[in-house]
């Protein structure tokens, strides 16, 4: 019995070593991935041979609108991880509900990536549209739907918004206008800055009377470039500095 117990108790080592391991992996390979980025490194050089089914790097788990949220990430974009913009976000709005009240309200989220702040937007009552580019859209479904079924008042809906493309075709004004715009780091070094200023634009513009809400980590040159563009374009308002994480967020409406 004793020799049993001691078998039992070697082998529950060993899976814990095992699992301790495993999650040193993930959390190594998650900060190459962090710092490839970072260093601007282009993550579509994926081999042709290699598959194209998503690599769970890491979940993520949170705990927002008194719900249990967990976020499957992925390795092959951007999109793919969950950012400090968004979860700064996520709780500023759980904070501010009086302030930003979500209830009911038409809520476009552009480049969405895992849907996080999608998810929370909806956990608070709103109705939400969750964007990004076409090959973000299945893993951002899938959290989404997991997070929100039985538990949210309104089904989000997802769907493809490139920045800048045909927005008079797809999102053509009045029809598709939305009481909140919510963008999470969607600022970093990449060519869409004017098309991503566009999109903002075209979903806030005058007599809209829709509050755009935008929070990013200022990490660049060029975010603080944006960050003039954005505040010429709109009345803005700074709502939240968060000096640890470097995150901004942001208040803009259309100036009539
Ligand atoms: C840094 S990630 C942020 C993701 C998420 N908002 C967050 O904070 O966790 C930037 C997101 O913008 C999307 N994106 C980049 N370029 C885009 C474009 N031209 N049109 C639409 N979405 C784009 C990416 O796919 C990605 O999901």
């Amino acid at each position: 019995m004793e020799k049993l117990s001691r078998v039992g108790q070697a082998v529950q080592q060993k899976n814990a070593e095992r699992q301790r391991e495993e999650n040193n992996k993930i959390q190594d390979e998650k900060l190459q991935l962090n710092q490839k980025m970072m260093a601007g490194e282009a993550l579509d050089r994926r081999n042709i041979w290699e598959p194209s089914v998503y690599y769970a790097l890491g979940k993520e788990s949170f705990y927002f609108a008194g719900h249990d949220i967990s976020i499957r990430e992925s390795i092959d974009t951007y999109g793919a991880l969950i950012w400090p913009g968004a979860v700064a976000l996520c709780q500023f709005l759980e904070n501010n509900q009086q302030q930003m009240n979500l209830m009911d309200k038409a809520v476009l989220e552009i480049g969405a990536g895992t849907g996080l702040l999608s998810i929370v937007a909806s956990l608070l009552g709103a109705w939400v549209t969750a964007t990004d580019l076409p090959e973000i859209l299945s893993n951002l479904t899938f959290n989404l739907l997991r997070n929100t079924k039985g538990r949210s008042r309104y089904t989000p809906q997802v769907t493809a918004l490139t920045w800048g493309q045909d927005l008079e075709r797809d999102f053509p004004y009045p029809s598709y206008h939305y009481d909140y715009v919510l963008a999470a780091d969607v600022v970093y070094h990449h060519d869409c800055l004017e098309a991503l200023l566009d999109t903002m634009r075209h979903f806030c513009r005058p007599g809209s009377q829709t509050t755009l809400l935008w929070a990013n980590k200022i990490r660049f040159q060029s975010d603080l470039r944006f960050t003039e563009s954005f505040k010429s374009s709109f009345n803005t308002t700074l709502l939240a500095e968060l000096p640890q994480q470097e995150v901004r967020i942001y208040k803009a409406t259309a100036k009539e």
